[in-house]
């Protein structure tokens, strides 16, 4: 199994350029089994969830193939498998996204339900309700979840509570090849939900309200094949800046959009990092200590969830108390304990951490247990005095392209291993 092996401490100093969401690709991906032909997405992130998720698409009978960041998925071949089997959406949780898509285009689907992950529950219950509202049967068989449609699905009206990115994006995709009309209330506005729409729209989808939390629909007979850039990572670009928070230096990010990242910026502002754009680039510095922050995760466009660890890490090591509250996955904090290996001092209660900034990080051998969270790990690595050995990298492969060489290329000591 890959680890890295990370000797700190060393500032950041380069250039690096942002890839591809993985967040943005996944639904895109999903999207292409509305349309007969091939869509064709690129700036795809070569990424282990992508692969997962083509791999998951060649399953339901869809040609593809992702060259240079180019996914050319032909669904001619779609329409006799419908089923995403438990020995993938076990892999990957955002298998559920062809719920939607599956039903829709085809009258029935069946996805393996997602168990909990890594940090606790994570239900599925809105995606469900929501298929139903627009006239679907939805029931649950061994294990499957199991959605059908005679003909066409009438469209419906849905309220989400609470607002869900995922479950936006699989009743969004359902609702464009409905009869009827659909009006989806307290919708995610990610930009990654609003590039779905967008993409949606560009082939023939009749979508208002996109960016806001009321959407409405007007079914379509049927959709051209998918055209879409895959827009630059929010979550990739703030972990590289969070890196410059913790690990001090300066680093100009290529390619990413300020827009997309407004909520990042101002805590990690908050935590004395300077942030300045010059031309197309972003530029980030730390000059001073850091200081203690205050943050509530909340969806878009509020703070992300998938940016909590990588602040926290930035958090262990400010002049003061800390306090870091996630609204969204108030469970999400197995990083706490690794940081804590590391010198860090974290309390977590209540889904709130409390972090008590110390002078120094000491490297130490430490797990990583989710995406996000070894993402922390190694910028803690990075910044922590000795070595760290972070295991359990495959996490990080998720969604992450080659974080190692690219960390390394602004001056980071870091390297893969393989047991
Ligand atoms: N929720 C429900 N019922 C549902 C769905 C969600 O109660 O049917 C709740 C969740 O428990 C949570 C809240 O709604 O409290 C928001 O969850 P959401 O559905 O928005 O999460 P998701 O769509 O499963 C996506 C990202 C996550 C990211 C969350 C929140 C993808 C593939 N995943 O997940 O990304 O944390 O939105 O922004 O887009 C990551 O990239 O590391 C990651 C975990």
């Amino acid at each position: 199994m890959d680890y890295f092996l990370i000797d700190g401490p060393t500032p950041l100093h380069g250039e690096v350029r942002v890839a591809g969401a993985k967040n943005a690709a996944l639904p895109l991906m999903a999207a292409a089994l509305l349309a007969r032909g091939e869509s064709v997405l690129t700036n795809v992130p070569e990424l282990r969830d992508t692969r997962f998720f083509l791999e998951l698409l060649r399953e339901l009978g869809v040609g593809g193939s992702l060259e240079a960041g180019t996914l050319r998925l032909d669904t001619s071949g779609t329409g006799e498998a419908l089923e995403a089997p438990y020995d993938i959406v076990r892999k990957m949780r955002a298998s559920i996204y062809v719920l939607g898509p599956l039903l829709a285009a085809h009258g029935e689907a069946r996805v393996s339900k997602p168990g909990g992950c890594a940090w606790g529950p994570r239900p599925v219950d809105l995606h469900q309700a929501g298929l139903t509202a627009l006239g679907a049967e939805v029931a649950e068989e061994h294990g499957y979840i199991v959605a059908r449609c005679r003909g066409r699905l009438p469209g419906g009206r849905f309220r989400f509570e609470p607002v869900s990115v995922g479950a936006t994006c699989n009743v969004l995709m359902a609702a464009v090849l409905a009869r009827g009309e659909s009006l989806l209330e307290n919708c995610a506005r990610e930009p990654e939900v609003v590039q779905l729409g967008e993409a949606l729209i560009a082939a023939g989808a009749r979508i208002e309200g996109l960016g806001t939390r009321a959407l409405r629909i007007q079914g379509v007979d049927e959709l051209r094949p998918l055209r879409a850039a895959v827009i630059p990572d929010r979550i990739e670009a703030g972990t590289f800046l969070a890196a410059v928070a913790v690990a001090g230096g300066r680093v100009s990010l290529a390619g990413c959009r300020g827009d997309h990242l407004e909520p990042i910026l101002g805590v990690l502002r908050d935590l004395g990092t300077e942030i300045h754009a010059e031309g197309e680039l972003l530029i980030a510095e730390r000059r001073g200590p850091l200081q203690p922050i205050k943050v509530e995760t909340r969806p878009f466009p509020g703070f992300p969830t998938d940016m909590q660890a990588q602040i926290m890490a930035a958090a262990a090591l400010a002049g003061g108390i800390s306090r870091i509250t996630d609204t969204i996955y108030p469970d999400r904090f197995t990083h706490a304990a690794e940081l804590e290996r590391l010198g860090a001092s974290i309390e977590v209660k209540n889904g709130t951490a409390t972090i008590i900034g110390v002078d120094a990080l000491q490297g130490a051998p430490v797990m990583a247990t989710d995406l996000r969270a070894s993402a922390a790990l190694v910028l803690a690595g990075i910044a922590a005095q000795g070595r760290t050995e972070v295991r359990r990298v495959y996490h990080i492969d998720r969604g992450y392209e080659r974080i190692e060489e690219r960390l390394a290329a602004l001056g980071a000591r870091i390297r893969r291993c393989r047991d």
